[in-house]
């Protein structure tokens, strides 16, 4: 088994993790600002500093084989209010990073929204407002046509589902919210609706590259597979997390079944999701000229039938075993004999990846192109005279590559795959000791340090066989 000539070996990040300078060069404040500010626990500067050491990141990239890169723009950069004025300065600065991208031969896959919504915006509902939709479609066309000589690979959001299930249902993205399924479909619709106006909008101005959204996916598998209640609360789940917004993507409007599951969970806390038709008239266009799907994988759920109270806990900490998930009418997350998980209690199922990309290939058959845009492994990596051992990560990263070329085989078109994370970078919500980087990061020096992960990568990029 050996990965095509042409896959990409990238490295993702996201800029309001990476950037640092949260409130500098006539950047915006973004939902996040605040947020950090009152939990008090941690804050993203100046993170890994990217918005100086790019030059050093690229060039390491560079040198170890990793031909892409995921990289976002922050809306607030470009436009601080989210809309209306410009900051020339911000423009600029992704102009010296895809120049610096170019040079060293890594090619940029770029996303326009990752988690970091202006505040303005978010203040006024964040994407349950139309307002949000039609400044993220303004600020998606703009970034289009500034930026169509130096992108190729667009995509509208990074992981629909996280914002949504942050936002209102776990509670631990801003506004904090949590158990309210209704807002987080409705979110997610709405999010839905943006990404199928941008992408309409790249397609008519005929730009040469291609557009997308990146999804977070997780496999859902009843917790006791001879139960009809476990069954149904894995469908639940997949529901909500993967089937509506895979509707969306690829059929641009809901199916008889996913509808029915969503409008169900929504009715259970007495709420409503409102789908307009004009809605889905977009979105059927939208979907129909998609070029590919981003798909982020990291782990899948085993799901057990539950009508208690609603009891979530997130572990931010990385103490392992502390984290709760019960929802009721929808399920009970649970642990498998036999299944590791991290020690922020992800579980390691790399199986269930190649679960997935068939599931996708069978039920979206027009799904034309995947890249998986991040997988990896959370690990409080150990520091000891430069040398940083992950080879949990390592195994970690094998297991999913040997999955993913099992999938290229069974005929799923794969087209790459990027590393959660290039280089350490600040956790929304488990701040630092939570590291992902192929590079380490001395956040004190800013100094970056290979991992044994970065040695490893390289080898795969350079020879297109898995070790
Ligand atoms: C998903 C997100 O896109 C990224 O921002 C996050 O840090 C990683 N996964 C790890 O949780």
């Amino acid at each position: 088994m050996k990965f095509a000539e042409d896959f990409i070996f990238g490295g993702a990040t996201a800029a309001y993790q990476c950037e640092g300078s949260t409130r500098a060069y006539g950047k915006g404040a973004v939902s996040w600002d605040e947020f950090l500010e009152e939990k008090g626990r941690f804050q993203a500067n100046p993170a890994s500093d990217f918005y100086h050491q790019y030059p050093v990141d690229l060039k390491l990239c560079k040198m170890f084989g990793v031909n892409g890169i995921r990289i976002s723009i922050s809306w607030a950069r470009i436009f601080p209010d989210g809309t209306g004025a410009i900051n020339q300065q911000g423009i600029d600065y992704y102009h010296d990073v895809f120049k610096e991208c170019r040079k060293n031969g890594v090619e940029p896959f770029v996303t326009l929204h990752h988690f970091d919504t202006p505040i303005g915006l978010y203040k006024n509902g964040d994407f349950l407002s139309n307002d949000t939709i039609d400044a993220f479609v303004k600020y998606a066309a703009f970034c289009f046509e500034e930026y169509k000589d130096e992108v190729t690979y667009w995509f509208t959001f990074n992981e629909i589902w996280a914002v949504a299930t942050n936002q209102y249902i776990e509670g631990t993205f801003p506004y904090g919210e949590k158990y309210n399924v209704t807002k987080a479909f409705q979110a997610m619709h709405n999010m839905m609706l943006a990404h199928a106006k941008a992408v309409l909008v790249y397609k008519e101005k005929n730009y040469e590259g291609k557009i997308g959204v990146v999804q977070s996916l997780e496999y859902k598998y009843p917790f006791n597979e001879l139960k009809i209640e476990d069954i149904q609360a894995a469908k639940n789940e997949d529901v909500l997390q993967n089937q509506f917004l895979l509707d969306a993507t690829f059929l641009g409007e809901y199916s008889c079944e996913t509808l029915e599951i969503a409008n169900k969970l929504a009715s259970l806390q007495g709420g409503k999701i409102i789908i307009r038709d004009e809605d889905l008239e977009v979105m059927r266009k939208a979907a129909k000229v998609n070029d590919y799907l981003g798909m982020n994988y990291y782990q899948s759920r085993f799901i057990q039938a539950y009508d208690g109270e609603n009891d979530i806990f997130h572990n931010g900490t990385g103490e392992k075993g502390t984290s709760r998930f019960r929802l009721q009418g929808v399920g009970e997350r649970m642990e498998k004999d036999g299944i590791d998980r991290t020690d922020w209690d992800w579980l390691i199922h790399p199986e269930s990846m190649f679960d997935m990309l068939l599931r996708i290939k069978l039920q979206y058959p027009n799904y034309k192109e995947i890249y998986i845009t991040e997988n990896g492994m959370g690990y409080k990596d150990d520091f000891e005279d430069g040398i940083i051992d992950d080879t949990p990560r390592i195994d970690y990263v094998r297991r999913h590559l040997y999955y993913l070329l099992k999938a290229v085989e069974s005929g799923v078109n794969v087209k790459g795959y990027f590393i959660w994370s290039l280089m350490d970078m600040f956790s929304w919500t488990n701040g630092y000791n939570k590291r992902y980087g192929l590079f380490y990061i001395d956040y004190e020096s800013q100094k970056r340090y290979p991992k044994a992960s970065a040695y490893w990568y390289k080898r795969i990029s350079q020879t297109k066989e898995l070790e």
